[in-house]
């Protein structure tokens, strides 16, 4: 691609090196190491990655000066910040909000370059974390206004609402680096926590036109911001055991090395997003278009780079020849190019190395038994593979095991409903399903059963996490807690109350509380 073949306001005039990190308030300058930033779209016509910039790499040290700031912030539940009136910290949400929304086209210029998103989808991801941050913030004033009320059983009234958990470290995946780091950070912040916040390892530079709104809105130490390797700077902030809450989405084995570093497990509450592996099944009397376009939008959006993507169809062997059929020339009719360009569909890959491993699976698979059903499965460039749908995939495949996280799609035939439905009992993981049919007499037993194997049934359409009011979890190694722009509110908090005994005395005492309006916590107001 040569550098004018860009759309001039995609190409990268001047190299972003971010110099600063966001410690206590202030964006500190760092003098040390640094990594530079690469994107695997070239901008020459001889294929070589493309230098975006570059960033700090911190080490230990700025790591747990970053804690220190979090947890001052917190200063042991006085804190500014945990202790402010619920419309004081809807204003700082606003105000930064605000300004998020001007930087709409340098963030979606970064999502591009930096993790190979293609526009449209570039621009629904910023959208919708800004549509995530105002719908959050009238969530919490009606959870606000829910709890504006007194409760008396048994000779006891009681006020009760909803209260921060302390410091959460934030974790966010490369395939959403700003939208569901941003649905961890934001619920957490407004119910009054503290943070400190690592970006991806793809998707980094996109957050630094952020850095200054998020220096303004919020007081110093409540929002601490880390560039470095996982295991230098989040290795040792959960090893001190002071973080409260690990909010972290990506894989499960990070996840679990964290937690195991963390010396006080009642302590550490976590809200994890991991990985999974969602079947699509596909029975005798599906609307076969249907089953084919939603299959297609389920595999390959994003290239499969998505939790939610499924990974892995499972065909009736009455309708599986005309499912691969049609199915193999619908992927082969997908357009690949650069993000910018007009529909494409698939899209570089941000990881230099994923090529290889998903060529890895499909020769695995091929020396298994499997084959290429599309023509063009398996091409290789220097920065994509064309997905390969391989079939018949057998469970000693590695394709069946591993959650591919990238371009490969695996059919399975079955002849009887038992067959897909024990594969989910015994897999590890338990996101969601997609579940093509028309009979009711089919379907109803097996959405009684898939109910209860994962934790959202998509009837005749792919999975998704989306609509984000919907809750969105896991069983097993899919999951730990439940985001939603409800849920997280609840997951990122936890409920306190203030009891008294029915008497003169503390009646006399509450009714002061109330009329002083002295405390923020004991308060009836009405939020508008
Ligand atoms: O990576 C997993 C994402 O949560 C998937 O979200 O269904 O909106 O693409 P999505």
């Amino acid at each position: 691609m040569k550098h004018n073949c860009i759309p001039q306001q995609f190409q990268i005039n001047e190299l972003i090196h971010q110099s600063t990190y966001l410690l206590n308030g202030e964006l500190i300058e760092w003098s040390g190491e640094t990594t530079d930033i690469y994107s695997t779209i070239s901008s020459t016509e001889d294929y070589k990655p493309t230098l975006l910039g570059s960033i700090p790499t911190l080490t230990e040290t700025e790591a747990l000066q970053a804690l220190d700031a979090a947890s001052e912030a917190y200063g042991k539940g006085q804190g500014l910040w945990p202790t402010m009136k619920v419309l004081d910290r809807v204003e700082c949400m606003l105000k930064f909000v605000e300004q998020m929304k001007t930087k709409r086209e340098e963030v979606v210029k970064l999502l591009m370059w930096e993790i190979g998103k293609n526009l449209p989808d570039s621009q629904k991801e910023f959208d919708r974390t800004v549509q995530y941050i105002y719908d959050t913030i009238e969530d919490y004033k009606q959870l606000d206004r829910d709890s504006a009320k007194f409760h008396k059983q048994s000779g006891v009234h009681a006020h009760i609402r909803r209260g921060p958990l302390g410091v959460v470290l934030c974790l966010g995946p490369y395939n959403y680096p700003l939208n569901e780091t941003f649905a961890l950070l934001i619920p957490a912040l407004i119910m009054g926590n503290t943070t400190i916040f690592k970006p991806a390892k793809f998707g980094v530079l996109l957050l630094s036109p952020l850095l200054e709104a998020f220096q303004n809105s919020f007081p110093k130490g409540v929002v601490n911001i880390l560039y470095g390797r996982g295991r230098t700077v989040a290795t040792p902030i959960m090893k001190d055991g002071r973080v409260d809450v690990l909010a972290l989405i990506g894989n499960s084995k990070s996840a679990n090395a964290l937690q195991d570093h963390h010396p006080k497990s009642n302590r550490l509450r976590m809200v994890l997003g991991l990985e999974a592996k969602n079947p699509a099944i596909v029975l005798k009397d599906a609307d076969l278009d249907l089953a084919i376009a939603e299959c297609i939008a389920g595999t390959t959006s994003f290239n499969g780079q998505r939790c939610t993507a499924l990974k892995v169809l499972y065909v009736h062997e009455d309708v599986v020849d005309e499912f691969n059929r049609r199915f193999s020339n619908a992927v082969d009719a997908l357009k690949f190019g650069n993000p910018w360009d007009k529909d494409v569909k698939l899209t570089p890959l941000p990881e230099p190395d994923k090529p290889v491993y998903i060529q890895e699976l499909i020769d695995d698979a091929k020396i298994k038994g499997a084959s290429i059903l599309n023509s063009r499965g398996g091409e290789t460039t220097d920065n994509y593979i064309f997905p390969a749908i391989l079939y018949p995939v057998t469970k000693d495949m590695r394709v069946y095991e591993e959650e591919q996280f990238g371009p490969v799609i695996p059919v399975i035939p079955f002849s009887k409903i038992g067959e897909p439905l024990d594969d989910m009992a015994a897999s590890n993981y338990g996101q969601q399903v997609s579940l093509f049919g028309k009979d009711t007499r089919t379907l109803a037993p097996l959405i009684d059963t898939l109910v209860n194997l994962v934790c959202r049934v998509n009837l005749n359409s792919s999975c998704q996490r989306g609509p984000d009011v919907y809750p969105f979890t896991g069983r097993k190694d899919s999951a730990v807690a439940t985001l939603s722009v409800h849920d997280a509110l609840r997951s990122f908090s936890i409920r306190t109350f203030v009891a008294s005994k029915d008497n003169d005395y503390n009646n006399a005492i509450l009714k002061e509380l109330l009329d002083s309006n002295a405390s923020n916590f004991v308060s009836t107001d009405y939020l508008l």
